[in-house]
């Protein structure tokens, strides 16, 4: 469900039209809708309103990650949303946005010292330790400080989510986590540090995630963990399910379980562990509240399909070229008719391909599309490959609109580079 939708044959974002912004901002530029933002962070709260999670209610920590502008941050905020975090630039980001350091969660398998000392001194709800030597480390700092780090140990469960590899972080050889045969050994040589208080659990599988088994099973053996940690004599007081749960991109395919199934699959797993639970969404949350607009800049023939050359490129949106992922391409004025095109961003590579033998609306040189469910893993992935410059972002509200990222002049680019003495 989203907030982009024909009006008078218009594409709109709520009450503004693309064309309006696409006019006065320029394009390639991704376009965000506070009221998808909002309707999202809703049903995943209805959707955990039956789990049990002590008196506090479960944290939900938005995987900043997914979409870091403060603008986009400031809005869930608002709404009582934490942060997960996995720098210590997000960290800067979810406190510039407002989020208060008790619902910030600081997840990652490298956190520095200095990350470590950041998280401290802001005081965080919980650092998600994912080794024994970063609990090594975390110590000292935390001594160092003379102060107490809250910690769980990410636990890597060996289950396999089923998503794309890059995206997939549960497997046994995967560097995220502690083994699941390990986790009481790393809890026993937690105790023996000075400067961490156990805390509790954390499991993150996978993003992406389209079937509700794999996370289940995951889950199912964190509740084993957590009872067997119990009778080992550690206090458990909380569990961090992560994030994981997929978006529709591609309309062929079926739809990934909506977050009521998740959050019942949730609350029947977790019955009776007696935590405070926390999530990690991020996709679920802003993947549907944003496009990324731009423009067609000239139509090109080939041998089989024609080439649709558009003005924004890999650089922009990198997830085709990374995953093969599909993101719908519609025309912001469509006429009715279709075409079969490749459709391609104007990069020196042959990975600069967004779409290939795609059946979409028809487009000419000026015309507008947009790639939809963008608003995840879009801009905050964006780079300058080609000298091409960060694409900007904006924020509609129901009929006003922001730009919350200004486009960087490549002028900007350019003075960023300085020359040495002997040149
Ligand atoms: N928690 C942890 C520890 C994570 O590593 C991630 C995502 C999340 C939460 C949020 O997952 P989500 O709910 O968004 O699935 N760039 C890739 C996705 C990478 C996800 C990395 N970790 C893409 O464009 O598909």
């Amino acid at each position: 469900m989203d907030h982009f939708n024909l009006k008078d044959g218009v594409l709109h974002a709520e009450d503004v039209s693309l064309p309006a912004i696409a006019e006065a901002v320029g394009t390639p530029v991704y376009v965000y809708s506070t009221a998808t933002i909002e309707r999202h962070v809703e049903v995943f709260k209805a959707a955990l309103a039956d789990v049990e999670s002590g008196p506090a209610g479960p944290l939900i920590a938005f995987a900043v990650k997914a979409n870091p502008n403060r603008a986009v941050l400031a809005t869930m905020a608002n709404m009582g949303l934490g942060a997960d975090v996995v720098s210590g630039g997000e960290l800067l980001r979810a406190r510039a946005a407002g989020m208060p350091a008790d619902r910030i969660v600081f997840s990652g398998v490298g956190k520095t010292a200095e990350e470590m000392r950041l998280g401290l001194t802001e005081g965080i709800f919980q650092f998600n330790l994912e080794s024994e030597p970063e609990a090594e480390m975390l110590a000292e700092v935390a001594t160092a400080m003379g102060v107490r780090a809250p910690v769980a140990f990410r636990i890597n469960p060996n289950v396999i989510a089923g998503t794309h590899a890059k995206i997939s972080t549960g497997g046994s050889e995967d560097k995220f986590g502690v083994a699941y045969d390990r986790a009481l050994a790393a809890y026993a040589r937690a105790t023996e540090l000075p400067g961490l208080d156990i805390r509790g659990v954390a499991v993150h599988i996978g993003s992406q995630l389209t079937d509700l088994a794999p996370s289940r099973a995951a889950f199912e053996k964190i509740g084993t963990l957590i009872a067997e940690l119990r009778a080992a004599g550690y206090s458990i007081a909380t569990a961090d399910l992560g994030g994981g749960l997929g978006v529709p991109y591609d309309p062929a395919k079926p739809v990934p379980p909506l977050p009521a199934a998740y959050g019942a699959m949730v609350s029947e797993v977790t019955k009776g562990w007696n935590v405070r639970l926390v999530f990690e969404p991020g996709r679920v949350i802003v993947g549907n509240a944003g496009v990324l607009l731009s423009r067609v800049i000239r139509v090109k023939q080939g041998v089989t399909d024609p080439f649709v050359i558009v003005d924004a490129a890999m650089n922009d949106l990198m997830r085709p070229s990374l995953y093969d992922a599909w993101h719908d391409i519609v025309q912001v004025s469509p006429t009715g008719t279709a075409m079969t095109a490749n459709v391609v961003g104007p990069i020196c590579e042959s990975g600069d391909t967004f779409a290939r033998k795609r059946v979409m609306d028809s487009v000419e040189p000026g015309d507008l599309v947009v790639f939809k469910t963008a608003g995840a893993y879009g801009a905050t992935m964006a780079n300058t490959y080609n000298s091409r410059a960060l694409t900007p972002e904006v924020l509609v509200n129901g009929d006003q609109w922001a730009v919350v990222r200004a486009r960087q002049p490549v002028e900007a680019l350019i003075a960023a580079d300085t020359l040495p003495p002997w040149i």
